[in-house]
């Protein structure tokens, strides 16, 4: 994530660690990376005087009591495509056989009566409110049964806001009490431009897709869309606040990042860095309340991003004794869940399922068995966090479509726990167990739930190098996690390193793998291994353990991977987040979309992004014979790509000069 509004102009507060926990992981920034990176371990361990780096460095990943090599080996045929290190490089490239075209990109029409998008970005919050939403992020096809191949919904995450939201950026004035102060009419814009964009497509006579517009189904939620909160938090004080003296209905979604699919074909948001929109001005307060500075909540003078609470009083968490519920002290509550949306009915109200735990959640990925079980994995994307799954009391019923609706309100959250030789456990997040009773400070589940991340301390979960997306072969049920880097792991030494988090200033990131004891998704056990640590190629006789700018790719090198998704014949496609204006990531171009075999590991970059811009989202049709991607941010004029135009976030659609398969 780039471009973020706040009075330091374009800065990053996405994944600053907040976790104090008994395995702290504390951040010190300042420090050349390339620097102490390019000075080899020796260097590192000197000059931060952390001997125990040498030894905990020195030992292997472990090996993994499972080979991980029963998938079924997907054809990957596309000749790969370099990176593109030209400056000033605008476009979106894709192998020779292939075409890429924008598809939808912020401000286009969705809702009915919405104006074309004005290109000085003119258009009022109201226009806003209607149109595409900016940084497209996680996204799914929902195919229509009658013809899931050729008519669909196309379901898009819009995760925060950019300066270029507004004509000449954002306004922004500094009273004598310290306060920053925005216009209410531009807070207002920002909100509406956040979100989730939903779409009917269709291919025309000629077999190419098309939007239909206008359609019942096209659909802005943004943040303040009403939203029913359901499950064991619902109604609960913590919820409450004079806006909301049920805590039953919230307003808005924030920070929409990755998503899930529920097998009953609902959409699930996942809230990410939310924590960023709010302010908690009373220092002490905020050092009492650990659901605010858990999460890094801001305790100063502003939120992070955007200081809506300057504008819009919801947003300041300051509690006030002599309102109802606190004032806004609880808002901060209702965000961090999941939010399930049904794209088929453009009437029906998302509702936020607290049973799933609040973090800033990056994704919500299901696993399903064949007996109907399911778990939903999540990465909490912050350094020094952790992975979870929620396993549904219940199980999904083919036959039973309502009861199915409720399945995502009772069940069981976990953390893991990775340990050597690949060996890992699932830990129970259950009030009243080790840890978790009411005389270590739980007075509930829905305590629990809403400090998920305290919980997850308490239980002993392994910090991790910034857990971003998780996917599932859909041939063996291995899931995949990528961590997408962590450049003060063991910097300091209190915070150590560890066989799934091996490397120290981790500037490229990991992708680890694992299977559930008994390929069961209900499984408290699991084996893992590092699937590979991303990074440049190291020349013979040198190696990771020597440079940690190299890393183990067997084949085309990449960085900081971000999202993860597996197509129908079990390619592994990889989405890049880093910044390509950064020095670590000179010899890795522009962010890109690259394939691998979960066999042999191999991999190959398929498509490559225009400067500035992150990859995420995607999804394709049930035949795999189209492919959705997001750029997102771009930093130039894409997709206009012709210099001067305003950049917009746009979904691209890729598909084969032949008709077949991407990737094949
Ligand atoms: Fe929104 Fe962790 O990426
Ligand atoms: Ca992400
Ligand atoms: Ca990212």
């Amino acid at each position: 994530m780039t471009d973020v509004i706040n009075s330091d102009g374009v800065f990053d507060v996405d994944d600053v660690p907040v976790n104090t926990s008994g395995n702290p992981d504390l951040n010190q920034v300042g420090r050349s990376r390339r620097q102490v990176l390019k000075g080899g371990l020796g260097l590192l361990a000197g000059h931060l005087a952390a001997p125990s780096l040498l030894t905990a460095c020195a030992s292997e990943p472990a090996a993994p009591r499972v080979p991980f090599t029963n998938s079924p080996r997907p054809e990957i045929g596309f000749a790969p495509v370099p990176v593109a290190l030209e400056p000033g490089y605008d476009r979106v490239d894709v192998p020779r056989g292939y075409r890429a075209r924008a598809f939808f990109s912020w401000g286009d029409p969705v809702e009915a009566g919405a104006p074309e998008w004005h290109p000085g970005a003119e258009n009022t919050w109201e226009e806003q409110a209607l149109q595409a939403g900016q940084n497209h992020d996680g996204m799914h096809y929902f195919p229509f049964p009658e013809a899931p191949n050729d008519h669909g919904l196309l379901v898009i995450n819009h995760e925060y806001i950019n300066s270029t939201l507004h004509p000449n950026g954002p306004s922004v004035t500094q009273g004598v009490d310290g306060q920053k102060r925005r216009p209410l009419e531009e807070v207002r814009k920002e909100q509406a431009g956040h979100g989730l964009s939903i779409i009917e497509i269709r291919k025309d006579a000629q077999g190419e897709w098309q939007r239909v517009y206008p359609s019942n189904y096209n659909r802005r939620l943004t943040a303040y869309t009403p939203m029913a909160i359901s499950g064991p938090c619902a109604g609960g004080e913590a919820m409450k606040t004079k806006d909301d003296p049920s805590g039953q209905e919230v307003l808005g979604t924030l920070n929409n990042c990755s998503m899930g699919v529920t097998p009953w074909g609902t959409y699930l948001i996942a809230e990410e860095n939310w924590k960023n929109y709010f302010a908690n001005r009373d220092p002490g307060d905020h050092g009492r309340r650990r659901e605010h500075h858990r999460y890094g909540i801001a305790s100063g003078a502003n939120s992070h991003y955007n200081y809506w609470e300057s504008a819009d009083p919801r947003f300041d968490a300051t509690l006030r004794a002599d309102e109802p519920h606190g004032g806004y002290v609880n808002e901060p509550n209702r965000f961090g869940w999941v939010v399930e949306v049904d794209p088929f009915d453009p009437t029906s109200k998302p509702v936020k399922r607290t049973a799933l735990g609040r973090l800033v959640r990056e994704g919500c990925t299901c696993a399903q068995h064949a007996d109907g079980s399911l778990a939903f994995y999540s990465g909490d994307d912050t350094r020094g966090e952790y992975v979870y799954k929620f396993v549904p009391e219940g199980r999904f019923n083919v036959d039973n479509p309502q009861a199915n609706r409720q399945l995502l309100d009772k069940g069981t959250v976990y953390v893991a726990v990775y340990s050597e030789e690949g060996r890992g456990e699932w830990r129970p997040l259950i009030w009243g167990r080790p840890g978790l009773a009411e005389t270590d400070g739980f007075q509930s589940q829905a305590d629990v739930l809403i400090n998920l991340r305290s919980a997850a301390d308490a239980v002993g979960a392994t910090p991790m190098d910034r857990p971003e997306w998780v996917a599932v072969n859909p041939h063996t049920g291995d899931g995949y996690v990528s961590l997408t880097n962590n450049v003060e792991r063991a910097v300091d030494p209190e915070q150590p390193l560890n066989p799934a988090n091996p490397r120290p200033v981790n500037v490229h990131g990991q992708i680890l793998r694992w299977r559930e004891r008994d390929g069961h998704p209900g499984a408290t056990e699991f084996n893992w291994e590092l699937f590979l640590l991303a990074g440049e190629q190291s020349p013979p006789g040198e190696s990771w353990k020597t440079d940690h700018e190299y890393g183990t790719i067997n084949g085309d090198i990449f960085s900081c991977p971000d999202g993860l998704w597996f197509d129908k014949d079990g390619r592994l496609w990889i989405e890049t987040d880093f910044g390509d204006d950064e020095a670590p990531y000179d010899a890795m171009g522009t962010n890109q979309l690259l394939c691998a075999d979960p066999v042999t590991r191999e991999v190959k970059r398929f498509l490559t992004g225009p400067t500035g811009c992150e990859i995420t989202g995607i999804t394709a049709p049930p035949d795999g014979k189209s492919l959705w991607i997001n750029v997102q941010h771009p930093g130039l004029s894409y997709p206009a790509s012709d210099g001067k135009a305003r950049p917009r976030s746009t979904t691209v659609l890729i598909t084969k000069d032949d008709g077949g398969i991407i990737g094949s």
